[in-house]
């Protein structure tokens, strides 16, 4: 007999829906870019459709001028307003890489690389079923596993498709690992992990940290900065980045 389990709805459901345009907003026009290309890689990487490097640049482009133009602050609040779950937290992360190259005075080029990885760090979650995504009690062992997918599903997606800088590749796999080994999905440590890869994981986390869900308050900007202290000192964060992100 068929099995008549229906398909768990993903991001790429979402992703389908027609989103209210942000355009009116301080930043909106660089929010829709950067939330239709998030919404396009969804759909593809479900539907193993392709997907190319110019569209990511295209749409960080319109990122990095909008922050250098008006400021995080704005471009955040902007982001919370129109986007919520997954979505609002790829693009809070690509708001946070972005202002932390332009921040310690990277070049174009470098800081377009770190709002890239910002962008895609997640896009593995597409084939993650949102009931798991998006539960508010504790994940079973089974379920925290299919998470913990994530980054190898979007890291050999993006390998697949070709012309995706190593620089992003790696950090798309390895935005998960901490410094002390404890991470996942390789375990890495230390000099294993490159400079990207450690500056994407302390913006997820703070995103994560400052970001509003139904069932959770946001920390604020303190809070999160005192928790990313502390994973620096129990040698888990690069505690230098930390400090440069914060200042
Ligand atoms: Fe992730
Ligand atoms: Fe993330």
């Amino acid at each position: 007999m068929a099995d008549q389990t229906p398909a768990p709805i993903t991001l790429a459901d979402q992703a389908a829906a027609p989103f209210r345009s942000a355009a009116g907003a301080a930043g909106g026009a660089s929010v829709d870019a950067a939330a239709h290309m998030l919404s396009d890689m969804f759909l593809s990487l479900t539907n193993g459709r392709a997907t190319n490097v110019a569209s990511v640049t295209q749409a960080g482009d319109q990122v990095i001028d909008a922050i250098a133009e008006i400021g995080i602050a704005p471009w955040m609040d902007t982001v919370r307003a129109y986007h919520e779950g997954t979505f609002q937290h790829c693009l809070i992360v690509t708001g946070l890489t972005t202002l932390f190259g332009q921040k310690t005075g990277m070049r174009r080029r470098d800081v377009a690389l770190l709002t890239m990885v910002g962008l895609l760090h997640d896009i593995g979650k597409a084939r993650i079923p949102l009931e798991i995504l998006d539960k508010q009690g504790p994940l079973t062992e089974r379920e925290f596993a299919i998470i913990q997918s994530h980054p190898v599903i979007g890291y050999d997606y993006l390998l697949a498709q070709g012309g995706f800088p190593p620089s992003v590749l790696s950090a798309v796999r390895h935005h998960h690992e901490y410094l002390d080994g404890s991470g996942y999905p390789d375990g890495l440590s230390d000099a294993q992990i490159d400079d990207v890869t450690r500056i994407l994981t302390i913006c997820d986390i703070y995103g994560a940290l400052i970001e509003e869900r139904a069932y959770k308050k946001p920390k604020t900007r303190e809070e999160a900065i005192r928790i990313l202290l502390e994973m620096g000192a129990e040698g888990k964060v690069e505690t230098g980045l930390v400090q440069a992100f914060a200042s």
